[in-house]
């Protein structure tokens, strides 16, 4: 099924499913390390971290706990608005935490410098950050990422979590979204 909606739209793949799994494993060793057996609260950026969230998790020897976060950054398509908007804020406090924020697909920055600000206004005893994909070309606010899964070309992506209209997020790769052009 996801095959199929692969081909209908001509989507290119970038990541394989399997390179994915291979980059989150090495991504769930380095947190380990780091964190050296201390509990890590994670903070999942909604819809789009939730895949990566899911396979992180699975990978890591350490106790974790997880919560949501929601921001609109982006209408129904590619274009940024500009605008970032908490929708949907944390069930519980993060004061003295070690915490992850962890996200889909790092862009202009916009939705990352917010956040971060904001939660780190609450106090963590750490805050630090993970993103699977990293689009640096488009960098518009300057952000320090600690976890970064993959450094990609400016261009749309989708799968494996992330969306177009909220298509796609299903796909086991990710995969390039050819413009009008193409
Ligand atoms: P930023 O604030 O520009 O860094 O935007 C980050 C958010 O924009 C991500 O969490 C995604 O939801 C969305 N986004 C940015 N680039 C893409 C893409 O190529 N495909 C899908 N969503 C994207
Ligand atoms: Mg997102």
């Amino acid at each position: 099924m996801a095959k199929s909606q692969q081909k209908k739209t001509k989507l290119q793949v970038l990541l394989r499913g399997s390179e994915i799994r291979r980059r989150v494993k090495a991504l769930a060793r380095q947190i380990e390390r780091d964190c050296k057996g201390e509990p890590v609260h994670f903070i999942c950026i909604l819809k789009g971290a939730c895949i990566f969230l899911a396979d992180l998790l699975r990978e890591l020897r350490l106790p974790v706990s997880v919560d949501f976060i929601a921001v609109s950054s982006y209408g129904k398509g590619s274009l940024p608005s500009g605008e970032v908007r908490i929708t949907k804020d944390l069930d519980q406090s993060i004061e003295g935490m070690q915490v992850i924020i962890v996200e889909d697909i790092l862009d202009t920055g916009l939705t990352l410098n917010y956040l971060y600000r904001i939660l780190q206004s609450r106090k963590p005893k750490s805050l630090k950050i993970a993103a699977l994909l990293d689009k640096p070309a488009r960098r518009v606010k300057d952000i320090a990422v600690d976890y970064i899964g993959f450094k990609i070309p400016d261009q749309f992506v989708v799968g494996y979590g992330l969306d177009y209209a909220e298509r796609y997020r299903n796909l086991p790769d990710v995969c390039v979204v050819p413009t009008a052009e193409e």
